[in-house]
């Protein structure tokens, strides 16, 4: 099997000018960085290329903005951020991407940054369009991808520009997400259990099917728990709940029989008729009309807490509850606590993954300890599945 060429220290890039993928894909709120993580895990190597006198153009997106302009998904903000981390010059570009965007770039000396607007912005960016693709890479010399957390993505800034530049490399971060998830596969002792969050259960169906063959136990939490349980005739209030999942979650049960895999759904829940109110324990089948379920109830973290107890390998992505409001973080955090000890007292491999797990775990004011964090999501989750992914598939 080939291998992904990885950028060197050795290579010279003096007056190159380095197309550089990122993940700045941050939470943000009225303009404000949440959680900086993928920015300050950014920096190591923005600086060496600074030092080594690369010219640079960072390429990232943030959030889901469908190839239109939206200045909520702005990155300006993480633009800011940027100019107060590095000592350089940092410039941010809001124009299109097209055959006269790099004669505009050459006010770029050795040393200085780019930073392109949101790629999203553009369509061709999702579209994995080749023409846009080619003008992406106009833009630079050496291509590197470092944003692993969008490396499952067959978007045009990590997988089709690619085929038109003459050096691409996957960077340092890449590189260290790779061995340390590649070293926990490798060491995992069973019992491995998974526990899986977030909202859309459609887009995890893959994960999930797939990880059944592997782990021994899946736990379902999170707005995707909703649909399990409608699955199972609970009225679930004005609970978040995806259409059209029963197919989907009779498969994941069927092939889960198949391969000796227990799933595990929440056994009770906390409510609130509102996002932003406060929390009522609430058994499954009390769950009045207007109420919606925003976190796991006590009953749930304790069995939880005890199929960690029986666990060797945890695997965790997504949140357990609406954890913006901290009256919804208990099961998350609870949830974190639990696994950190359990890896402190060297009895437990965890790894977690993903941009709002390690939100939710960095906004609390408790330190924790776990084997490997990951900060993707989705790519983290289709790498366990031991997919290959395509934008790591171009590197090669
Ligand atoms: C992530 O947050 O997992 C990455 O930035 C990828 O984002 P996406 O799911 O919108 O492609």
């Amino acid at each position: 099997m080939s291998k992904i060429k990885y950028f060197s220290e050795n290579l010279k890039v003096q007056n190159k000018t380095i197309i550089l993928r990122l993940d700045f894909n941050v939470p943000l709120k009225e303009k404000k960085i949440q959680d900086k993580s993928r920015v300050l895990t950014s920096l190591p190597l923005i600086k060496d290329l600074i030092n080594k006198k690369a010219k640079i153009v960072i390429v990232s997106h943030l959030g889901r903005p469908n190839g239109e302009k939206n200045s909520e998904l702005s990155l300006a903000p993480i633009y800011k951020f940027l100019k107060e981390q590095l000592e350089t010059n940092v410039f941010f570009f809001m124009g299109d991407i097209n055959e006269e965007t790099k004669n505009k770039f050459s006010y770029l000396k050795e040393g200085e940054i780019i930073l392109l607007e949101n790629v999203r912005f553009f369509e061709g960016e999702n579209k994995n369009d080749d023409n846009f693709a080619k003008k992406l890479a106009s833009l630079g010399d050496i291509y590197i991808n470092d944003a692993f957390s969008c490396s499952h993505r067959e978007q045009a800034s990590i997988h089709k520009i690619t085929k038109y530049m003459k050096e691409s490399y996957a960077g340092p971060l890449v590189k260290k997400e790779i061995d340390a998830i590649n070293t926990i596969i490798q060491n995992k002792k069973k019992p491995v259990t998974c526990i899986i969050g977030g909202s859309k259960v459609s887009t995890k169906i893959n994960v999930i099917t797939n990880l059944i063959k592997n782990v021994d136990n899946i736990i379902i939490v999170g707005a995707m728990a909703n649909n399990f349980l409608t699955f199972k005739g609970f009225i679930v209030g004005k609970s978040l709940v995806e259409k059209g999942t029963k197919e989907i979650i009779n498969k994941i049960y069927t092939e889960a029989k198949k391969y000796n895999c227990s799933i595990f759904i929440p056994e009770d829940c906390s409510v609130s008729t509102n996002f932003e109110g406060s929390g009522k324990t609430k058994e499954l089948n009390s769950i009045s009309k207007d109420e919606i379920i925003l976190d796991i109830g006590p009953k749930t973290i304790k069995k939880i807490k005890s199929i960690i107890d029986q666990s060797n390998t945890i695997l965790w992505n997504g949140p357990a509850g609406y954890f913006e409001n901290t009256n919804f973080s208990t099961g998350t955090l609870a949830i974190a606590k639990k696994i950190s000890e359990s890896t402190a007292r060297k009895s437990l491999i965890s790894i977690l993954g993903g941009g709002d797990t390690i939100s939710a775990i960095k906004n609390s004011e408790d330190k924790f300890t776990f084997t490997h964090l990951s900060t993707a999501g989705g790519a983290f989750l289709e790498f366990l599945e031991g997919k290959d992914l395509p934008g790591l598939n171009v590197l090669k």
